[in-house]
């Protein structure tokens, strides 16, 4: 994985803001996670499915290259003990967050997802299905995890709305969140307002495709403080913004 100079910068510039870490460590994380060979050797391995198509969950679902690696890299400065995502699909996030548990040697990684599959079924009216070819691989969120990461990952299957209350009654409070289920207004900002009583005094919200609508910046309003934006490209080349906010 070869990151160009901009995005670097970008990058460094994101997880210093969130985490007042110095621009040398950050550097260092950025360079480790574009050298881990066996890492993205495992990822790729997956990926390549026997139809020689990659299925369609990693292929434009999976989050743009510059958040994966601000993930990774934010979990490597701030040492978590307790990650939570929303929305797996593949799991590309989600293996980024565990090699950087598994490079500090501690954490755990809870997800919540319905499987991409239950939810192109009901996208099947839509004339972008064109474009999806169903792949029996489909069904299982997070296939794309190398299996050697799956130690640190505890995954809950169904709605957020349903499943993320009691799960933080069980892990709280939380040092690192990432939100990339449904991004809809109402359920981001319904996400963002359960997770940030439950984040500790220094821990970091991110949240993909937040131009999307104004639920994060209005989020932002409302609780205070400043916020940090991410740009990256998605798989098909659309420019995609992450937002990160930490808790003063
Ligand atoms: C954009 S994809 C996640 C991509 C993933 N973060 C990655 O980097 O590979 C969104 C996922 O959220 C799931 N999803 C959609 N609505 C959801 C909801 N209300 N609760 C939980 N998961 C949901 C989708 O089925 C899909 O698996």
């Amino acid at each position: 994985m070869e990151l160009d100079r901009n995005t670097q910068l970008n990058i460094q510039n994101f997880v210093k803001s969130l985490t007042k870490a110095d621009e040398a460590e950050i550097q260092n994380y950025i360079y480790e996670i574009q050298e881990d060979h066996k890492f993205h050797d495992s990822i790729a391995a997956k990926a390549n499915t026997g139809s020689g198509e990659k299925p369609f969950s990693f292929r434009m679902l999976a989050v743009d290259v510059s958040s994966r690696t601000a993930l990774y890299v934010l979990c490597r400065t701030l040492k978590p003990n307790v990650v939570v995502e929303t929305g797996v699909a593949s799991g590309m996030s989600s293996s980024f967050i565990l090699r950087a548990l598994d490079k500090n040697a501690k954490g755990k990684l809870y997800s919540i997802d319905v499987p991409w599959h239950t939810v192109k079924n009901i996208w099947q009216h839509n004339p972008d299905d064109a474009v999806i070819h169903e792949q029996p691989i489909e069904t299982k969120s997070g296939w794309i995890i190398p299996d050697r990461l799956r130690d640190r990952w505890d995954l809950t299957l169904g709605k957020t709305s349903e499943k993320l209350p009691p799960l933080l009654e069980k892990i709280a409070p939380v040092d690192v969140f990432f939100h990339d289920s449904a991004h809809t207004y109402e359920n981001m900002v319904w996400e963002f307002q359960t997770i940030w009583p439950n984040l500790r005094k220094g821990g970091v919200m991110m949240a993909h495709n937040i131009n999307k609508h104004s639920a994060f910046a209005d989020f932002e309003k409302s609780v205070g403080g400043t916020s940090f934006k991410l740009s990256g490209l998605n798989n098909d080349g659309r420019e995609m913004f992450s937002g990160g906010k930490a808790k003063a």
